[in-house]
Order: structure tokens, then sequence, then C-alpha cells
């Protein structure tokens, strides 16, 4: 195998660094001008994880393609890290929104637009209840709560290295001697959250059995594969284990498909015939609009509703003002009625496997310790050898400097990846040439690695 020069690396990444502040004059100005009055010169501190030293300006987004103030264009595999998995503004949804926002946004009052979403991700993913959030985090923590409060438990447990959003709970990790601890960098956590969570390995059906043992649990979220520390796949018989073990502890299985909607267009879920308690989801479902939702079987409904102590209309920890509102519910429509609907993801997986085959062309021809996964329509590499078994070996062979480097390769060559991994996605509107485009930039930081 061909190890990377790690002198030569840096080297380029010098290159790369000056190459891309030269490009991005106006960009620099407006982050400079920023400083003043947005913390970190940015709407939201996330921004500042993209390489080069400060984040390109966007002008303008459509389709796959994102422009900036520079007047540089970009073929978008970021997609707004799965926001706009939908492609920016699709013209379907650009319509159909217009004439909501022309006719009231939000009022505190349902709208039809909200029974046809829930009946539309019944059809999808199975659970027969719904709840809308304007975020997945939302999502998330309101079926914690929910989980929480109808089992009577204190826990839940999540896996090493999981992403669910801002969510308190979520945020423990283990060590590498396999002690649970909270996550670094968590900021300001309100309680330890070892006293709120357990946290095992994916893939581990023996710690979950020993997690769960003493039944002080009230759910085990996860994602059906992890796709926030790079993708790890579930082994065969991990998900089956998984819903046996929940079912005999009496645990809620609750499944987030605020990323594996990738699968197809029930998620993994409906890919893979799971059948979890609780579902959540958010992000690509409003076409960037914000949306979220989260969805119950009868029996978890009935349950809720059955504990008159709770208050759920009120100021009992679940809701928010502005979920539910019409212009959120409507763009939540159109996207599953007209944008990602069967037909775009028979366009859409197929390029990721284009995508997948480029990838492993150019491993191959290099012989390069790296490897590429794909779910559905989402494809990730890694810059070591063989796909992780779970969180905390994806973590531990991370390669942060050879991360940042191929980012910023290849957004100063016209290509925008997610910037907290190496994540490319398909939208309905990208094309074979936005994919092979990818393949021949990743080709040359290869050949320059190497
Ligand atoms: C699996 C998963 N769930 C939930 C979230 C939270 O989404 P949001 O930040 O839109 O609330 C994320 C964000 O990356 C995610 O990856």
């Amino acid at each position: 195998m061909t190890e990377v020069d790690r002198s030569r690396l840096r080297a380029l990444m010098e290159r790369e660094r000056a190459a891309f502040a030269e490009r991005h004059p106006r960009s620099r100005e407006l982050f400079e001008r920023a400083r003043g009055s947005l913390l970190g010169g940015v709407p939201m501190t996330w921004m500042l994880e993209w390489a080069g030293g400060f984040p390109v300006f966007m002008a303008e987004a459509s389709g796959a393609r994102v422009s900036d103030v520079d007047g540089h264009t970009y073929v978008d595999l970021c997609l707004g890290d799965t926001g706009a998995m939908t492609g920016h503004s699709p013209p379907e949804a650009v319509t159909r929104l217009a004439e909501r926002l022309a006719h009231g946004i939000t009022t505190m009052l349902p709208t039809e637009d909200s029974i046809w979403v829930g009946e539309e991700l019944t059809r999808r993913f199975g659970l027969s209840q719904w709840q809308f959030t304007l975020t997945a985090t939302d999502a998330n923590r309101f079926a914690i709560r929910i989980a929480r409060e109808i089992t009577g438990r204190p826990r839940i447990l999540v896996f090493n290295h999981c992403y669910h959003g801002t969510v308190d709970e979520t945020f423990i990790t283990l060590s590498p001697e396999g002690k649970p601890h909270a996550r670094e960098g968590n900021g300001g956590p309100p309680v330890d959250p070892t006293l709120t969570s357990r946290v095992v390995e994916f893939n581990d059906i023996e710690a979950v059995g020993d997690a769960l043992e003493a039944e002080d649990v009230a759910c085990v979220l996860t994602e059906p594969a992890l796709t926030n520390i790079g993708i790890v796949l579930p082994e065969p018989g991990f998900h089956d284990a998984l819903r046996e073990l929940t079912r005999r502890t009496g645990t809620l299985l609750m499944i987030d498909e605020t990323h594996t909607i990738s699968a197809g267009p029930g998620g993994y879920t409906a890919a893979h015939g799971l059948q979890p308690d609780v579902l959540t989801i958010g992000k690509p479902i409003g076409s960037g609009v914000p949306g979220g939702a989260f969805g119950v079987t009868e029996d978890v409904g009935d349950r809720m509703f059955a504990r008159t102590d709770a208050d759920y209309q009120d100021v009992g920890g679940i809701g928010g003002t502005l979920a539910g509102n019409a212009l959120s519910v409507a763009a939540m429509r159109v996207t599953l009625e007209r944008v990602l609907t069967e037909e775009a993801y028979r366009r859409m997986i197929p390029l990721a496997e284009r995508f997948t085959e480029g990838v492993e062309r150019v491993i191959a021809e290099r012989a390069a310790p790296w490897h590429v996964t794909r779910l559905g329509c989402r494809a990730e590499y890694l810059f070591q050898p063989n796909p992780p078994r779970n969180g905390g070996e994806a973590a531990a062979r991370k390669d942060p400097e050879l991360d940042t480097f191929i980012h910023l390769y290849l957004l100063n060559r016209g290509i925008l990846m997610t910037p907290f991994h190496n994540m490319a996605l398909m939208s309905p509107a990208t094309t074979e040439a936005d994919v092979d485009r990818h393949t021949e930039a990743f080709a040359g930081a290869a050949a320059e690695l190497m």
C-alpha cells in the first residue's frame, strides 16, 4: 500500500490555502466585516468548519449548484449537509411555497397539509401517529422525553460516536479503555451525561444486552447505520438482535432516519424492514425549509395519552411555537409528494454508485490505504483501509489533516463536500458529469499526494 508523504501533504496544503485566499477576496472581506457583529464571523459557528480559514459566502444556490460572492460556481455534493438533499430550491417546492407564503405562515392552527404529510410518513415508514418539529434535534429531544415519560425509566442508550443533533443525553462517548464519559468538547452540559445515558459500541449486541439488563433504559436511540463518523454499516443480524433485546427488556427502539433517508423513500427502515417504536427525521424533508417529525406506533401513542399527569398541551417540555406551522408542513408535503419521490431515488442511487466506483478506481490505481462506503444516494470515503465496525474504530483511525486537505483541494476545483467528513450526497438535480468532475479532482489529489 502507498502511504501519504506528510511533509508533501503540508506543502500542498500551504499551496491550496494560498490559492483559496487569492480566489476569494470578497468572501474574505465579508468575513472580516461579519466579525464585527457575528460570533466568530459567521451566523452559526459550525460554519467555521469549512477548510480554508474562512467560509465562502453564498450568493445563489440552485439544483446541485452553489455560486459564491466571488463568482465561482460549485458542484454541491455537501447539499447543506443533507438539508438540501432535494437539490437547492427545487422548482416544484418554490411554486408551492410561494403560494403558501402569500396566504399565511404561522397561526398555531393546523392545516390540511399536515394530515397529508402524516399519512405519507405512515405509508413510507409504517408508524401510525406523527408530530412535527422544526429540526431533527427537536424530534429526538421530544421523543426521548416521551420514552422516559411512558416507561418511567431514567436512562437512554446510544452508540459510541453517534450524532443526533444537539441533544444533551447523546453527548457521551467511550474512552479507549471502554469507560463512558462526556464527549470531548461537550460545552456547558446541564448534567453529566453518564447520569442520563449509557453508551456502547455499534454492532456490539452483547454490550447492548448488558446495558439493557437492569431494565432502567427508556429507549435505544440509533441511526440504522452510523453516518456521522463516516458510514458504519450494521452487521448482518444486528438489527434483528437489537429489536429482540429491546422488546424483551421493555425498551423502546427509536430509529433516527435524518441522514439514512438516503437509503430510499422510506429510509433504511423501509428498505430493510425495521420495526421501530419511534422514528425521527428532519433536515431534507422540507427542501431546505425547517421541518422535522417523529412518529410513534399506536401502542406508544396510546401509552402517551393514558398518562393523565403528562402535559402535552402546554409547558410539559414537548413543543415549539413554530413547530407544525403552515409553511413548514407545506414544504414537507411538496418535498414528499413531488421531490423525494421513488422516481428521484431511481436516479440518485445510481449516481452514488457511479461516485463510489470512481473513487474505488482511484484507490485501486494508487494502491491507497483508503475505502469508500455507500448508503443509497450517500457515499463517504475514509482515509483508512477497511470499513470500521463501530464508532470507536472509525474515530481512532480518523485522519483530520488529510480530511481538511481534500476538502480544500476539492473546493478550489469547484466541488463542495460536507465540511464535517468526506461525505457526498446526490440530489435529484445532480448529474453524471457532476460525479465525474469529483472523480477527476479526487484522482488529481491522490496523484499529487502519492
Ligand atoms: C442523524 C442525525 N440526527 C439528527 C441531526 C440533527 O439535525 P438538526 O441539526 O437539523 O437538528 C443530525 C444532524 O446532523 C443527524 O445527523
